[in-house]
């Protein structure tokens, strides 16, 4: 089973309009791979702007939603008011809203299930610390973490898995094509194991952290990478040759 090539930019909280109509410029001007699905991350206020003036080989995601429809919840967004927007993308689970915001599994596991449920497709995020990695417990905690969103997950064909190793978000680390295929193609095999092998070949399983113009083309190498989830770097032109980083393999 065939996965597109996925590469998505989070541009975190970062950008104003002078510096995303940059963005959009270089996305523009491009040329981005056709074979290469592009999505970008953008700060919630910004999501209406950035929908009206994209390229139409981009589409904008949310960087986060909330797991109820709507109510009182001040300062949150729920998945149908992404929908209402005319939008179909969330990012969840990202290390920062975990480890910052004090998201736990069962949380992001919730939004996850939610945002599915309302339509939206989800770039669900994974990642080991760099403590754990060091105490060899790396497999043990990705495992847990998509456990517990793989268990109320009825229909994959709107996910995406970002692998990203925390110590590699942010850090200049990034993991070697070696270290972030070993991990991929566990999960791989974790799905194949535990959700079914349809599931396994066919989700696309994507590296964060760290990924640059130089470095992606090795990591699009890997069997099991199947795409990029990039933060600094989207924010420059450099992510036109992240996007193109799959173009001939
Ligand atoms: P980075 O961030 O590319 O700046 O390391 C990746 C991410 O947090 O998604």
């Amino acid at each position: 089973m065939s996965r597109k090539f996925f590469v998505g930019g989070n541009w975190k909280m970062n950008g104003d309009k002078p510096t995303i109509d940059g963005i959009i410029e270089f996305l523009e001007n491009g040329p981005l791979d056709p074979d290469t699905e592009v999505v970008v991350g953008v700060p919630a206020l910004y999501l209406e702007y950035v929908r009206d003036r994209l390229p139409k080989n981009v589409c904008a995601s949310a960087q986060n939603c909330y797991k109820v429809a709507k109510g009182a919840f001040t300062g949150e967004i729920s998945p149908a008011m992404i929908k209402d927007i005319g939008l179909n993308w969330v990012i969840l689970g990202h290390s920062e809203r975990r480890n910052i915001f004090g998201e736990d599994d069962e949380l992001v596991a919730d939004k996850i299930a939610h945002a599915l449920d309302e339509g939206l497709s989800v770039i669900a995020c994974i990642g080991e610390k760099l403590e754990e990695r060091e105490a060899g417990q790396t497999e043990e905690v990705v495992y847990r973490q998509t456990k517990a969103f793989a268990d109320k997950i009825k229909d994959w064909s709107r996910v995406v898995i970002a692998y990203e190793p925390v110590w590699a978000i942010g850090t200049g680390k990034t993991a070697t094509p070696k270290q972030a295929q070993e991990v991929h193609k566990k999960l791989r095999q974790w799905l194949w194991d535990n959700v079914c092998p349809s599931v396994s070949k066919g989700t696309r399983i994507i590296y964060g952290g760290s990924v640059t113009a130089e470095n992606c083309k090795e990591l699009a190498k890997a069997a099991d990478i199947d795409g990029f989830l990039v933060g600094g770097a989207s924010l420059k032109p450099d992510f036109v040759q992240i996007v193109n980083a799959n173009a001939g393999n």
